[in-house]
This record gives structure tokens, sequence and C-alpha cells, in this order.
């Protein structure tokens, strides 16, 4: 709630807080990124989530009137009414996969194995494939403000989606990816890049009782860049990691199968759901 340019709003019922919604203005104030939208189990269905939102909007309209464009993404199946009202942008694959914390070493482990076979026989496309964690700002600044990123590396409607977050590549919201604490990855093959990837830090959810939600985004369409990303985000977590966890792998529609079948087959840490995908919607704020 004290994020700059962070609008939250809540409502009640009888004193009782039964939903919320938040709004972030980025883009350089162009545009208004709505999520976390929830509306407690016992109002639900009555179009809570609608009026919440509605109101959302006129607010934000109110105290940023530069902003022209909402955009939010969705993970759940609208109908077509709902989608009729929005332009989508962009539909990305997620591979959805649980384990317990413990579990993720023999995965790591497996998936490398899986990976030296694979190279092994496809060894003239694979070998120059290079991920380098990206620790030096300036380095990351150059990639993601190149004019070409997104043509490169299919970025989904034209943005990077943080989680449920979509940026575009402009330095006014650098600022913002860079306040969440992600760890980059990029192909140094040469100085542009095919691939682009990051995890966010884990964070709670109270699935299962309590659990931990890791999402790593990727961009580019190179499947052996991301089966080589996934083993190192993977490895750069296990220290954070506890309890159960789930993680939603994001990607480009063309590699969701290829990263499915790397994936199967571990005792420990199993698909959690079937392919899935997050529509990224946006729609005129008048
Ligand atoms: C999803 C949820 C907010 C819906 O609440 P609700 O009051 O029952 O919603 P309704 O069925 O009355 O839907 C009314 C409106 O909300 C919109 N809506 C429903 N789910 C939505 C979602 N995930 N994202 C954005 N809008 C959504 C509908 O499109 C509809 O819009 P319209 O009035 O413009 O047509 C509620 O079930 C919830 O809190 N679920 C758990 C949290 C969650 O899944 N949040 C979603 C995004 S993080």
């Amino acid at each position: 709630m004290t994020e700059k340019d962070r609008v939250t709003i809540i409502a009640r019922r009888d004193g009782k807080l039964i939903a919320l919604e938040s709004g972030q203005v980025v883009d350089g104030g162009k545009t208004v990124v709505v999520e976390g939208l929830r509306v407690c189990p016992s109002e639900r269905g009555r179009g809570v989530a609608g009026l919440i939102q509605r109101i959302t909007d006129v607010y934000i309209k109110q105290v940023y009137p530069s902003v022209n464009i909402k955009r939010l993404t969705r993970r759940d199946n609208p109908t077509p009414e709902q989608l009729s009202k929005f332009n989508i942008l962009a539909r990305r694959a997620v591979l959805s996969l649980i384990g317990e914390a413990k579990s993720f070493n023999s995965f790591v482990l497996d998936l490398k194995a899986k990976l030296d076979s694979i190279e092994k026989t496809e060894q003239s496309t694979t070998t120059n494939n290079q991920l380098t964690v990206l620790k030096d700002d300036q380095q990351l600044n150059a990639i993601l403000l190149d004019p070409d990123l997104s043509t490169r590396l299919q970025l989904p409607g034209g943005a990077i989606i943080q989680d449920c977050l979509p940026l575009k590549a402009v330095e006014s919201n650098l600022e913002i990816l860079k306040s969440t604490n992600l760890t980059w990855l990029a192909d140094t093959s040469n100085d542009k890049p095919r691939f682009v990837s990051f995890y966010t830090p884990p964070y709670p959810i109270p699935f299962n009782g309590g659990s931990l939600r890791l999402n790593i985004d990727m961009y580019g369409e190179d499947l052996p860049l991301a089966r080589k990303a996934l083993i190192t985000h993977l490895k750069q977590v296990t220290g954070e990691i506890h309890g159960t966890v789930l993680v939603h792998i994001y990607m480009n529609q063309t590699l969701w199968t290829g990263m499915q079948r790397f994936c199967e087959g571990d005792e420990g840490v199993k698909q959690f759901q079937d392919y899935w995908e997050q529509l990224f919607l946006e729609r005129e704020l008048s």
C-alpha cells in the first residue's frame, strides 16, 4: 500500500472487510495495472468484484488523469462476455509444479542429468548456449531498453510480465522491476540476447495450509536455453525454500510441451495442473 503510485481500494459491508482491489500506475503514468482482486467467499457471485473494479477505475482516473489504459492479467477462463470488454494482448503458457522443498535438490540433479544427455545428442545446436546471471544494473538496463527486445524475445503484448504485473520495457518501469529483487538470467552468446528469464523471491500463499509460491518468467522461444534457465533458477532458490513449494513457470506457448516433458517423471516434484494460460488484457479507461 505504501508503494509509489499504487492505489488500494477496500470494500466493507456492515463494517466488515469484504473485498479488495489494487492498481499501480506504470508506463510513465499512461497505464494502470490492476491486480490483487479479492472478494470474501460469502460475498461472491453477487457482482462485488465488478463493483469494486468500476469504483477503482473511476478513482484512479480522478487521481491520475493521465492514465488512459487499464491492463490486467487473468488466470481463470473468463466468459466471452467478460472478454468482450477487453483486447486480448497475449496468452502465456504456464507449467505448474509442486513438491516439498527437500525434493527439489534431487529434482535439479535429475534435470541436470537429463540436460547432459540431451546435449550429447543435440550437441551441434546447444553447445554455444550460455546463460549469465545479470548482476549489473547497467547490463540489465541495456538489455531491457534495447528497442529490438520485444520482437526478438516475442515479449507478450510487448511487455515484461513479472508474475501478474505487465510492464512495458521503458525506463520509468525499471525501478518497479528492480524493487522486487528479481534474479535475472540472459543468454550471452552475443550482445543481443535471444532469451531472458528471472525468478521472483518465493512468497507465502495460503494453499495447502501454508505453502511457498515461486514464479519463474521466461522470454524467448529457445527450448535448450529454457531448460538451462529452469535448472539455474531452481539451484539459485534452493536455500530460500521450505515446506510445500508451488512453482509456476510462465513461458511462450511454443516451449510448454518441451518443458513439460523435461520436467516429467520425478517422484518428488510433480506437475501440479494441466496446461493453463495467463491472459494479458487491456482496455481504454475513459
Ligand atoms: C475472482 C473473484 C474476485 C470474483 O468475485 P465475485 O464478486 O464473485 O465476482 P463476480 O462473479 O460477481 O464477477 C463480477 C465481475 O468481476 C470480474 N472478474 C471475475 N474474476 C476476475 C478476475 N480474476 N480478474 C478480473 N476480473 C474478474 C468479472 O469479469 C465481472 O466483471 P464485469 O462485471 O465487468 O462483467 C472471487 O471469486 C475471489 O476473490 N476469488 C479468489 C481470488 C482470486 O482468484 N482473485 C483473482 C485474481 S488474483
